[in-house]
C-alpha cells in the first residue's frame, strides 16, 4: 500500500517528526513518499495522505506548506479518491491551538476528501516526547487506513 506524507515545519519539530512517521509506515511494508517541499500536484495524485504539520504565526499553516494549500483552496479539484489524516504540533499557549490542522483539514474536505480519523493534536508545550504520542495514536490510524 502507497502513503504520501507531507510536512509543514517551520522549527523542525514536524519534520524530525516525519522522518520517525515515515520509518514506522516503512516498518509495517507501506511504500512511502516523503515530501518536505511538497507540490500541489503531490497532494492531487495520491490516495492516502498523511499531512505532518506546526501551527506558526497566528493559527497559520508553515511557509514551506502554506502556498501549496493555498494554491489547491483556488483550485477547482475534486478529491473524493482521497484519503488523510493529520497529524499536528502545535501549542495551548497560543489562542489558536494547533490551527493549521483547522485550515488543512477545511481545504482537504471542501475538495471532497475523507478524513480517515481524529487528528493528533499534540501540545508541545508539555508533551516532548512527539515519536511516543505518534506510536499511542497511530494504531487508530493504521486500522482506518
Ligand atoms: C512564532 C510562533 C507562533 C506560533 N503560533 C502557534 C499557534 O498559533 N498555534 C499553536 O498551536 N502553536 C503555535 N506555535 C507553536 C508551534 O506550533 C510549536 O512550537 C511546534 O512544535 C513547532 O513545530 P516546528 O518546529 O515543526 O515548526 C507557534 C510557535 C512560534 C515560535
Amino acid at each position: 500500500m502507497s502513503i504520501t506524507v507531507i510536512v509543514g515545519s517551520t522549527l523542525g519539530n514536524a519534520e524530525y517528526l516525519s522522518d520517525h512517521i515515515v520509518n514506522q509506515l516503512e516498518n509495517k511494508g507501506f511504500e512511502v513518499k516523503h515530501h518536505y517541499n511538497c507540490q500541489v500536484e503531490d497532494i492531487i495524485n495520491t490516495k492516502r495522505l498523511l499531512v505532518v504539520t506546526s501551527t506558526h504565526g497566528v493559527g497559520e499553516i508553515p511557509f514551506n506548506l502554506d502556498e501549496t494549500f493555498n494554491e489547491l483552496e483556488e483550485m477547482k479539484v475534486n478529491l473524493q479518491h482521497l484519503k488523510f489524516a493529520v497529524v499536528a504540533l502545535g501549542s495551548r499557549d497560543y489562542d489558536l491551538f494547533c490551527g493549521a490542522y483547522d485550515k488543512v483539514a477545511e481545504i482537504l474536505k471542501n475538495k471532497k476528501a475523507v478524513e480517515l480519523c481524529d487528528p493528533l493534536k499534540i501540545d508541545c508545550s508539555e508533551v516532548f516526547d512527539h515519536d511516543s504520542a505518534y506510536d499511542e495514536w497511530s494504531s487508530n490510524f493504521y486500522e482506518a487506513l
